[in-house]
């Protein structure tokens, strides 16, 4: 659909998911701090790397920070580190990025499924009763930025012995009464994908995690095992987070907490105009001791397909995150689940649409979304 520019013609409108253009409009910064790093040859960890880790670490108020590849890798060399492996059974939420389940299947172990709650998260009850002798760790994920019930989550996995790794790709200064995510168990892994709120321009992946021991351990397996340049340890992998990824990524945690306030702000604003939809519109969910911080927007939509495709239409970059369930892929098919098993994760796959909310939206491009929406249910 046109819409009016300042000079009175018309251009198609395009509000899109993706901010990439925006964000990095003004590049010189980051290609001086890269200039600086090509001049001193510190391309393996090193200085941008330490610095970065150091940083990370403070963000989330733990004391180690590892960086990596990627989110996958971080919860991957995580239940490495922990020893995780055949035989094991780790329980985690079905509403996830495929990564979750991936890193878990490649450690060698077995992925269990816990359904979802109103919060889109994993349900601690479920969780539970997922739980079998065979179970070494729990794996909730923090889902569009939105905490899972960690306070519940942790005290059962003390009670049962089960190690508790956040899922926090996507979730970056996110918190539970006031204690970021990342710091409620043995390990978390963040992601910085290029679309996520603290982002990279590639891939990369940090851990953090309270233990010493643990820290020492992925420190060396994300780098062939290596004590030092002649001492191999352990056998391990070759994850190291790009000291260049690790200079953009230390620029940006100067601005994260401005990207996290500006997306908790069009949130409020999005949550406000489609207030007058609820019945035909499930607004994210709120918990008051809880800070979600909107790596994704997402609402449950009556006629979802309908209403993504009029969104579309109108220029509107909706998206679904994501439609197949998880567990019914190709994929998930040795596992053995069927359609029934988790059925509010089914019907969030059914409804669930998701509505640009970055930090780069204008106030009038999140009123053309709200408009869209209205228009669509008559309102
Ligand atoms: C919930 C979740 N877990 C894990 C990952 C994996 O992160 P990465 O793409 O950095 O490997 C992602 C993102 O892609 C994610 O959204």
């Amino acid at each position: 659909m046109p819409g009016n520019t300042v000079d009175g013609t018309t251009a198609r409108r395009r509000i899109k998911l993706s901010y990439l253009d925006r964000q990095f409009a003004e590049v010189e910064p980051y290609l001086a701090d890269i200039r600086a790093l090509v001049s001193r040859g510190d391309f393996t960890l090193g200085e941008a790397v330490r610095t970065f880790e150091e940083r990370f670490a403070a963000l989330c108020g733990v004391p180690h920070a590892i960086g990596v590849n990627s989110g996958t890798d971080a919860l991957f060399l995580t239940l490495r580190a922990l020893e995780i492996g055949p035989g094991d059974e780790v329980v985690t939420s079905p509403n996830t990025f495929v990564a979750t389940v991936g890193a878990i299947v490649q450690a060698g172990a077995r992925p269990v499924f816990a359904d979802i709650n109103a919060s889109y998260t994993i349900d601690p009850d479920q969780m539970e009763a997922a739980i079998t002798p065979r179970t070494r760790a729990v794996l909730p994920v923090h889902w569009a930025g939105c905490p899972a019930d960690l306070a519940a989550i942790s005290d059962i996995a003390q009670r049962r012995g089960a190690a508790l790794v956040e899922d926090a790709a996507q979730a970056v200064l996110a918190s539970v009464d006031g204690r970021h995510v990342g710091g409620w168990g043995e390990a978390a892994g963040f992601s910085l994908h290029p679309l996520k709120n603290l982002n990279v321009w590639g891939d990369g992946g940090v851990i953090v995690t309270r233990s010493r021991a643990l820290d020492a351990r992925l420190r060396l397996l994300r780098n062939h095992g290596l004590q030092g340049r002649d001492e191999v340890a352990v056998f391990g992998y070759n994850s190291r987070l790009d000291s260049l990824q690790a200079l953009v990524a230390s620029r940006l945690l100067g601005e994260v907490e401005a990207i996290t306030a500006r997306r908790i702000e069009n949130a409020a604003r999005l949550d406000a105009g489609l207030a007058p939809l609820v019945g035909r519109i499930t607004l994210p969910p709120r918990r008051p001791n809880v800070r979600q911080v909107f790596h994704l927007y997402i609402v449950l939509a009556q006629d979802r397909d309908a209403l993504l495709a009029h969104l579309r239409e109108r220029g509107v970059d909706a998206k679904v995150h994501y439609p197949v369930p998880l567990h019914l892929q190709p994929a998930a098919r040795v596992l053995g689940y069927r359609a029934g098993d988790f059925p509010v994760y089914e019907a969030y796959c059914r409804s669930a649409l998701t509505l640009p909310v970055h930090q780069h939206l204008s106030a009038q491009e999140l009123d053309d979304i709200i408009g869209l929406v209205r228009d669509f249910y008559g309102a």
